[in-house]
This record gives C-alpha cells, structure tokens and sequence, in this order.
C-alpha cells in the first residue's frame, strides 16, 4: 500500500480558497514505536464534525506505508477509503468517531530533514510547516489544534532519553532492551508544533521560576562532546524568559522547558511547544570555538524561539498565508530583546544592512512576494526574509506608531482574545486598531503589497517666510502579483540638523502647545502618493535628518549634497543616521570609482577627500561606540552596491570598492594600526557589548591594513591569529591573511588554513566556518577552491550546515567568483551552483530550492552574464523528478 514517493504536485494554493476544517481533531493518541531502518506509528485521533454533511474525508499523509486502519475499532473495507495522491481519503465518515491507522516510516531514509529522521545518533522530528504528515496521516494544518499524548519506544541503549512534547507522565522497561515513555502536552496545539526526540543525548540543567512563582524546569540536550557548550544557550534562555515577563507580561505555561541540539536540520530551529529543536550551530557555544556573532545568534535564536510560546503557540496562524502573523512578530520580539541585552543602535545598524541587502533584493526579484502572501505553491519556499524580517518591519512601524504603552496594551489585547485560537494578520492588526483607536486600514496594505517604497523626497526653505517645507512622494515598482500599487503608510521619523545643531519643529497649523517636550524629533505620517510638510519659524536651510532609526523599510532619495552627509554623519543626533550617512557618504565615493573605472580611468582615481576626513573625526571622536566606528568605517558590502546599480557589474564593484578601502587603508594607516597595536589581546572573553564593540572595531582595522600590508602588519595579523584566546579573533585574524591579495600574505595563508583545520577538525561548527571562509575568499581561482572543498572528508553531502558553508556563501557572499567563472569557462560559478541544486533536489528538496536564489535574479544583469545565470535555471527546471519546492523557485524566475 505504498504511495507514489515522487508526487510532483505543483498545484497553487491560494487564500481567498480558505475553508475552515470539517473535522476537530479533539486528541490524538500516538504510539511511536523505533527500530534500526523502520518505526512504526499508530494513531488513534478523536474526529467530530464542524459542519453539515462531510461525503468525503482527505487526510494528509506522504510517504507513509499504511499498514492498518479501523474507524471505531472496526477495519475498513476497500469501499470506505482509499489512497491518492498524498492523501487517505474517508467515504462517508461518521460525525465523531476514533480513527486508528498504524503506519511503517523509515527515519533512516529521510533526507529530506521533515518529519521524523535520523541525525548522527538521533531521532528527531521537524513539522513546521507540513511534515507532520510524514509521520501519521493527519489533517495537517494549523487550524486543526489537538490534546497530544505520545508514547514513544526504542532500545534503551541506543535511545536512553525519550522525549516529547508537554509533561511526562509514565515511563518503563519493556522486553527486549526496549524502553517507552508517554508524554501528555495539556495544550491543544496543531500538529506542526508536535516533536519527539529519541537518542543518546546529555542534559544541562537549570530552573527559573517565574514570576507568578512557578518552578520550570530547564534542560538543554546536547551529545555528550557538546556538554561544555550550552552555558550561553542556558543564560539566554532566562534572560529571554524573563524579559518576556517585564516587556510583554508573558509567562511561560509547563512545568518543563526543553532545547535539543541537532546537527542535521534545514533552518535554525523550531519553537515545537516544551520541546525546542535546534541546529546546533544556534545553541552550542564557548569562546574558544565561537565568534561574536555566533554568541549573539545563539542569543537571538534562543530568544526567538522561546517567544514563539506566546506568538505563535498560545496564538497560532489560521492558515500558512498568516505565518508572518507569528514570524514577523517573533523577530520583532527577537530583535528587541537583542537590542536591550547588548547596543540598541549597533542591533538596528546589523539588521537594517541585512535587511536592505538580501530582503530588498528579494522585494526586486521574481519571488517577490507581500508578507501575507496570497498564493504559494510550496509553503517551504516562503519561509523568507520578507516574511521574517520585513514583517518584523511592519510590526515595528506598528509599535512605533503607538507607542510602548499603547502597543503593550495591543498586545495584551491580542494574546488575550486569541488565547488558544489560529488567527490571521487582521486580528493582530485589530487588536492594535482597538487599544488605539487608530485607523489602520491604510497600513493594512503593508500585508498584502509586496515591493519596496521608494520615497522622493525634495525640500524648499523660503528666507522670508522662515518655512521650509518637505514634498515627499512614494512609488512602488510593479511586482509579480500586482503591478499598480496603492500608497503605504509610512512613518517617516526626522529632525533638522541647522548649522548650530538640531533646529526645533513646529509645523504649520500645529498649536504651540500641542509641541512634544522634545521637539527636535518628529514622525511624520505619509499615506498618500504625494504630501507635503511645512516647518515654521526655521532660521536657515537645514540639513533633514530622515528616515531616523530606519523608521520604515523603504528606499529613500535624497538630494544630499556631500557637506550635507558629512554633517550628518558627525553632528547627528539619531545614530542610526549617522551611520546611514557615511553609508551614503562612502556609496558615493565608489560609484565615482566606478564611473572611473568603467572610463578606464580607475589608476589615476583619487576619491572624494571628504570622505577621509569624517572617517578621521569619527577615529578621534570621544565617547563614540567602537561598533558604531567601526560600522561607519566598513564601506557598503559588495551586495549592497550592486543593490543600488542599475546593471549589475560584480566584477567592477569588486574592484572599486577594493580600490577605495586600499586607498582608505594607506591614508589612515597610522589609526588603524593603532587600534590594533592598542588591542589586548589576553584579555579573558566575554560577548559583552563592549567587548564585542572592542573585536569588532579591531577585526575591521585589520581587515583594511591586511589589503596592502607591509612585514610589520603581516606580522602582527599572524601573532593575533596565534595568540587569540577566542574564536573572533582566531577566525578574523585567518581571514584577513587569506582573503589579503598581499604575496606576504599568500606565501603563508595555505599552511595556516592546514594548521587550523588540523587544530579544530573535530568541532564540526568551527569546520563550517573555516569552510565558509575558503567559499567566501575574493582572490582568483574561487570555482577550482570550492570544488575541492566538496571533495574535502570535512564536507558532508547531506549535511545543511556544510552545504550552506561551502555552496550557499560562494554563491551568495562571494560574487567576484561566482560570477566572474574560471579563466576557461565564464559560467562556471553559475554551473557549479546548478550542479549542486541538482543533485541535493531529490535528496533534500527544501535546501536544493534555497540555493537556487542567486540565479533567479539573472534580470539584474548584463545580457551575457544574465544569459548565462538563466541558462542554468533552464537546465535546473529540465531536471526529471523535479521537487514542487525547486520548480516553483525555477518557474517563478524564468
Ligand atoms: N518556525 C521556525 C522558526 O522560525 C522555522 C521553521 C522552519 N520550517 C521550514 N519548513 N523550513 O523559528
Ligand atoms: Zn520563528
């Protein structure tokens, strides 16, 4: 009774299809049975009608081998269901009635890392969004929410701990070596939220008592080796807990937190209710084989994760269109939370690069998509950075728009009145509209629009008059589901930098009272396609300060002269602007290399002296945060100007963005090597802010001076590579010497990456980044290096970790290489990848689709290169037995 494995269903799903479901699912009895290569899994669920008449029943279930069903306790016969296509079909079910089936899986098989599968030595499960339904048949979808109890049995040797969702309520020894545990999860809860773990793992433990004052019991599970690496993991974890608490007034509901650690897992991790599952790399760390940012991701994941309780499990989504209901919302919480453990400001500056970089590409791209969508055809594929990180956007402009009392209130209100149910977005929104009494049906057009903004902004000072008024408009370009886009709401957070400092605002027809205390500091509110905002009593042309603290995800076009950023950049009050300027300030000074470069002129190019001259002040400026310095200092990534080119050249942008971080390394030689000479090196780790701020600031400064290094500094960047005490140093010092172009350099770089590797083979996440780092290198020769870092015994095949350290940074963060090819073959780096996509497509689908995303934005460049990238995409799409996650990418995209 097998079902067809390779149902290659491309159907689209769409919204305005949504039904809600005929049956409840009021429990579900599961009996998970583990043996070497097969389990077994019975079901025994209580179904009752919702609606009229039901002539027929499609449970969800994929490779699945039924090998028992009976409806009340009695077997069915071949006329009262049948199998197809994914699905078991129920003829004529009764209004309530038990249905059992008992299925064979083989976990040992599953590469697909959905469902339950083996990692190393575990068993383990992923669901989100629809893997459930390879476990048991089941109506798998988040509006269907069930009291779960899980029995689960395996050999005691093999799988000492047993462990799934909620409380455990019995366990025992069976014959044979075997053992059974039996789990109760008093929560009703849809079946994508469900997990069991069966392995050899060891616990840290630890408790926190909430705030009401209720004992939990925390356990973080881990392989033995990794016991040493959960103390951050653990500290988050409270500190997240209990944060929650005071910002949301959230408390957590079991008596039981868990967190497993995985090494095989497709995402970060998975907030499945009292049993979170993680990728290693997001909860393992210790300072010697973790860098900063891995500190600060555990942070942030862990947090994340834990939110989910709240938004997400306690109020689910009714449907997968309203996952950034629960997405969006969490990184808000997630990102929030990060600000207030570390610098709110250097927080904001990481994610709105990231955001600007890769999600607003995304926006440009053929799979742009609103943050509700309003179709998919695989739900996997819409796990983005637009639904996570622009909906986290929309939930910031909401909370920004109403403040933090009024927000609080909203989200009090919202947890409150959807306790237990699966909403959609307009409830979130509702609840916010109640508490305030605001109108947010404007705003609503955030959730079904996708495209970024673009604001033309143009400003007009009358001397005589003293106003100075700002004409604001707002496009957005055409996107795949809409091409005529109606105006957003936009919040736009400004203040006015006079030749004095900050000049104070009062727009016309405002009444002097009704001024705020602060009133340097305004937000003004754009909801039509043109407005225009006069400020009184201005006593010269001003410099405006807009957009402060990214107050919405949109482009903005200024007119900025160069003395206007500079004075921004030192004099503004907003740090996030400051930042934002010489972001604005350096873009320029490349562009003009690039306009150099492409008249041949790039060796007689010499760039805008301003541009030294604020990076100077800052170098000197008292009090400034060092992670602040050094992100005005970091010239815009390679992937940030391409975003602002019309036709994307990689191979220019490399170069003038090389050129000028050279040129800025030889002028400002002596402050750099000064930050690094003033760097102590033995000073015991921390992740601190500071001392992140310290590492970060120093790494920065080798970074340039390693671009054209004399002995001296070579010299220094190998002492800091021997004698760091933690992996930021470690990593950033062996970066530097091998990305450096420096023959000083390269003579030694080969034989520091081999004592490295020697060093650390067995700490399969410093691995990664010792991978990831090769696949990053910009030097010549980047195909040749990552094809024999797939040969490499480091690499696995089948590992999403591995594959994402060596084919998804050469094809995302390496494009000098990707597509610059071999001296051979100009395609090669577009080869490779499709290569790669097709062979993991049949083994791991969800992975094999991800990786396609550099080629589908082929359109961005020439018609050479665009050609060549869109090829690929052809011979992917060609591929037979293509998965429905891989054609959807490659389909959209042609
Ligand atoms: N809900 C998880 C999180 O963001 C991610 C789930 C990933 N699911 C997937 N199908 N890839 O925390
Ligand atoms: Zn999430």
């Amino acid at each position: 009774m097998t079902q067809d494995l390779s149902s290659n269903n491309s159907d689209t799903v769409y919204l305005k299809d949504y039904q809600s479901p005929a049956y409840a699912i009021e429990k579900t009895d599961l009996d998970v049975a583990i043996y070497p290569g097969e389990s077994f899994v019975e079901a025994r669920l209580q179904l009752v009608r919702q609606s009229g008449l039901v002539s027929e029943l499609a449970l969800d279930g994929e490779q699945l081998e039924l090998l028992a069903i009976e409806i009340n306790s009695q077997s069915l016969s071949k006329d009262q269901y049948r199998l197809d296509d994914g699905k078991l079909v129920l003829i004529e079910p009764p209004e309530r009635f038990e249905l059992y089936t008992k299925v064979r899986i083989q976990p040992e098989q599953n590469t697909s890392l959905e469902g339950l599968y083996r990692s190393r030595t575990i068993y383990c499960t992923q669901c989100e969004a629809e893997g459930f339904r390879k476990i048991t048949y089941y109506l798998d979808r988040p509006d269907v929410m069930s009291d779960f109890t899980t029995r689960i049995s395996a050999a005691k040797s093999e799988c000492p701990i047993l462990l799934a969702n909620g409380n455990l309520v019995e366990q025992g020894d069976l014959t044979d070596g075997r053992h059974y545990a039996v789990w109760h999860d008093p929560h009703k809860k849809p079946c994508y939220l469900f997990a069991l773990v069966a392995g050899d793992l060891s616990v840290m433990e630890d408790h926190f008592v909430t705030a009401s004052g209720r004992n939990v019991d925390l356990k973080i599970y881990v392989e033995e080796k990794d016991l040493d690496k959960c103390d951050h993991a653990m500290a988050s974890l409270k500190n997240a807990m209990r944060w929650d608490e005071e910002v949301y007034g959230r408390e957590y509901d079991l008596d039981i937190f868990m967190i497993v650690a995985v090494d095989d897992f497709n995402m970060g991790a998975m907030e499945n209710k009292g049993l979170n599952i993680f990728n290693t790399s997001c909860v393992l760390a210790k300072p010697e084989t973790t860098t900063d940012a891995g500190f600060q991701r555990v942070e942030g994941v862990v947090a994340h994760e834990y939110f989910h309780n709240w938004s997400g499990n306690r109020v689910t989504c009714r449907d997968w269109f309203q996952l950034s209901l629960k997405e969006g919302f969490t990184v808000y919480r997630d990102a929030e939370f990060s600000a207030d453990m570390g610098s709110p400001t250097v927080k904001r500056v990481e994610d709105v690069a990231m955001l600007r970089t890769h999600q607003f590409a995304e926006d440009a791209g053929p799979m742009a998509h609103p943050i509700r969508p309003a179709s998919y055809m695989e739900i996997s594929n819409f796990y983005t950075l637009t639904i996570y990180e622009k909906g986290a956007e929309v939930v910031r402009m909401l909370a920004n728009l109403l403040g933090p009392e009024l927000f609080r209130k909203g989200t009090d209100l919202y947890f409150e009145r959807h306790d237990g149910q699966a909403v959609t977005t307009e409830d979130f929104v509702q609840a916010l509209a109640d508490v305030s009494g605001r109108d947010f049906s404007v705003f609503q057009r955030w959730y079904n629009q996708a495209g970024t903004p673009q604001l033309e902004v143009r400003d007009e000072y009358d001397e005589n008059t003293r106003e100075y008024t700002l004409h604001i408009t707002q496009s957005t370009p055409a996107t795949p589901e809409c091409a005529d886009k109606q105006p957003f709401h936009i919040p736009i957070a400004m203040g006015l930098l006079g030749d004095a400092g900050e000049i104070a605002l009062k727009l016309r027809d405002e009444e002097l009272e009704d001024l705020p205390t602060d009133n340097t500091h305004r937000v003004l509110e754009l909801t039509e396609q043109a407005q225009s905002f006069v400020f009184t009593d201005v006593p010269e042309k001003p410099v405006p300060s807009l957009l402060r603290g990214f107050s919405a995800p949109v482009k903005l076009k200024f007119a900025y002269s160069r003395d206007d950023l500079v004075r921004l950049a030192l004099r503004d009050s907003d740090g996030f602007n400051r930042y934002e300027a010489c972001q604005r300030l350096a873009l320029g000074v490349i562009e003009d290399a690039l306009a150099a470069d492409s008249g041949g002129e790039l060796n007689n190019f010499t760039p805008d002296e301003r541009l030294l001259a604020v990076y100077q002040q800052l170098l000197q400026e008292e009090g400034l945060d060092r992670a602040m310095l050094a992100y005005m200092l970091l010239l815009p990534s390679e992937g940030f100007i391409a975003e602002q080119q019309s036709v994307i050249d990689p191979i220019a942008i490399h170069r003038a963005r090389g050129e000028v971080a050279g040129y800025i390394a030889k002028a400002l030689h002596k402050p750099l090597l000064a930050v690094l000479e003033n760097y102590d090196l033995r000073k015991p780790y921390k992740p601190t802010a500071v001392d992140i701020a310290a590492r970060l600031l120093k790494n920065t400064a080798l970074e340039f001076l390693m671009r054209e290094p004399d002995q001296a500094v070579v010299d220094l960047c190998v002492k800091h590579l021997q004698q760091a005490n933690n992996m930021t140093d470690e990593l950033a010092s062996l970066t530097a010497l091998v990305n450096s172009r420096s023959p000083l350099a390269a003579d030694i770089a080969p034989q520091k990456l081999a004592d490295f590797y020697a060093k650390w083979q067995d700490e399969s996440l410093v691995v990664n980044a010792w991978l990831a780092l090769q696949a990053r290198n910009a030097n010549p020769g980047g195909v040749e290096r990552v094809e024999a870092l797939l040969a490499h015994p480091a690499f696995e095949a089948n590992n999403p970790n591995k594959i994402r350290s060596v084919v998804g940074v050469f094809a995302n963060a390496n494009p000098v290489n990707f597509h610059g090819g071999t001296d051979a073959d100009p395609e090669a780096g577009y080869r490779f990848l499709a290569d790669q996509v097709i062979a993991l497509d049949s083994k791991n689908p969800q992975i094999a689709a991800r990786l396609i995303t550099p080629l589908t934005r082929w359109r961005r460049y020439d018609k050479q290169r665009g050609g060549a990238m869109r090829g690929q995409l052809e011979r992917i799409k060609h591929t037979p037995g293509l998965s429905s996650d891989s054609n959807e990418i490659v389909s959209k995209s042609l």
